[in-house]
């Protein structure tokens, strides 16, 4: 079997220590299935400017262009934003970036309540209904994060005027929609696209075109629903979100509510795609179509609790697994991991932000000990 190209991009903050976790299972992975990983590390965020004087060093973008995948930390020191221009700060001199550059338009957020931590979720017993199983598409490369104009006009008089820009184009809407009607067929059937229809252009357009790309998929359920009332529904009647499908920023706010719902923003993994691409090198007489993908945490880089061994890794773990899953076919190894995961908490390992004094059999571990017991599990 081929070799596994990733770049690991730790990060800022809580970034190494559960990138670290995550390297430690992909390894117990990798010699329990017999594939091999070439993992090789490089600074990004302000380790890059303190590294290389720059958030996204030419040497870190060199290796993610020649690499199979990126498995991502976080990025972004707000204490250190100050002390350089906007424009050069982590988040969109590395991060946002690196999702323009390498077209990774289609964001995927699963949120899962495991049994086991439904006392972590904020929600009463009876508004969990049978379990929170959601997956969150959303819209990546477009929308406010990177509509023009953006920028802030001096007024005089010590007055501003901001602008962002909110544009999308049908051809974004439609291959956003694609995967995701996709990813549904594959789970309940059942499509809720998020839009603010009855203010927005974008949310008109939005509608008509998840709509039309919607008779391709007759097997699924279209539904569509105002943002501010979605943004209801999560906390009423989590249970009835199969997909929920996003522009950029309404699966931004989105997606880290339900992230809440799933027990903590700390188990949420996420997979960024772009479009297949032929892989190089392949050995097969045939090329074999891959993902490059970008796989990361959904949360930041959490500076009040960085290097205290607190962190929980599990979102980085997962990210492992999606990367395993969607860039290298790894169906099995993926569950693996996953299984793993469940197994973990099963055994009553939780880290703080999953703790409850009151749960019995469970007890407070480490980012390190939660690491240990998920690669045991593998
Ligand atoms: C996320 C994060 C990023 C975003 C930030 C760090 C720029 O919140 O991935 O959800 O807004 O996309
Ligand atoms: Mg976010």
């Amino acid at each position: 079997m081929k070799t596994l190209n990733i770049a690991a991009l730790a990060g800022d903050g809580i970034g190494p220590e559960v990138m670290r976790e995550a390297v430690k299972v992909l390894r117990v992975t990798e010699k329990k299935f017999g594939f091999t990983l070439n993992i090789t590390e490089a600074p990004v965020g302000w380790a890059g400017i303190d590294a290389a004087g720059k958030a996204l060093p030419d040497a870190t973008l060199a290796l993610c262009k020649k690499s199979d995948a990126i498995l991502f930390g976080s990025v972004g020191l707000p204490d250190r934003d100050p002390t350089i221009p906007k424009e050069e700060r982590p988040e969109r001199a590395a991060l946002l970036r690196i999702r323009k550059e390498f077209g990774l338009f289609a964001n995927l957020r699963p949120v899962k309540l495991p049994k086991a931590l439904a006392h972590s979720c904020p929600l009463a017993k009876e508004r969990q209904g049978d379990g929170i199983d959601i997956l969150v598409v959303r819209e990546l490369t477009g929308g406010m994060y990177f509509g023009q104009p953006k920028k802030t006009e001096d007024l005089g008089g010590g007055n501003f005027r901001a602008i962002d820009t909110m544009v999308y184009t049908t051809p974004e809407i439609e291959r956003i929609a694609h995967v995701a009607f996709k990813a549904a067929q594959l789970r309940r059937k059942k499509l809720t696209s998020i839009d603010k229809a009855n203010v927005l252009e974008n949310g008109i357009l939005w509608r008509e075109v998840v709509t039309r790309v919607g008779k391709n998929y007759p097997d699924v359920t279209l539904d569509h629903m105002f943002v501010d009332n979605a943004a209801m529904q999560l906390v009423l009647k989590p249970a009835q979100f199969d997909v929920m499908l996003c522009e950029n920023m309404f699966g931004d706010i989105l997606s880290d509510e339900a992230a809440a719902l799933g027990g903590s923003l700390g188990m949420l993994p996420s997979a960024s795609l772009g479009l297949p691409r032929k892989s190089e090198g392949s050995t097969e007489s045939r090329p074999t179509e891959t993902v490059f993908g970008f796989y990361e945490p959904a949360g930041g880089t959490a500076p009040d609790i960085a290097g205290k061994n607190l962190a929980n890794p599990i979102a980085q773990i997962l990210s492992g697994a999606l990367m395993l899953r969607y860039s290298f076919g790894l169906n099995d190894e993926a569950a693996a991991i996953e299984n793993a995961v469940a197994k973990a908490i099963e055994e009553g390992n939780r880290t703080g932000d999953i703790f409850n004094p009151n749960e019995t059999g469970a007890r407070k571990t480490g980012t390190r000990e939660m690491g240990d017991a998920i690669a045991a599990a593998v």
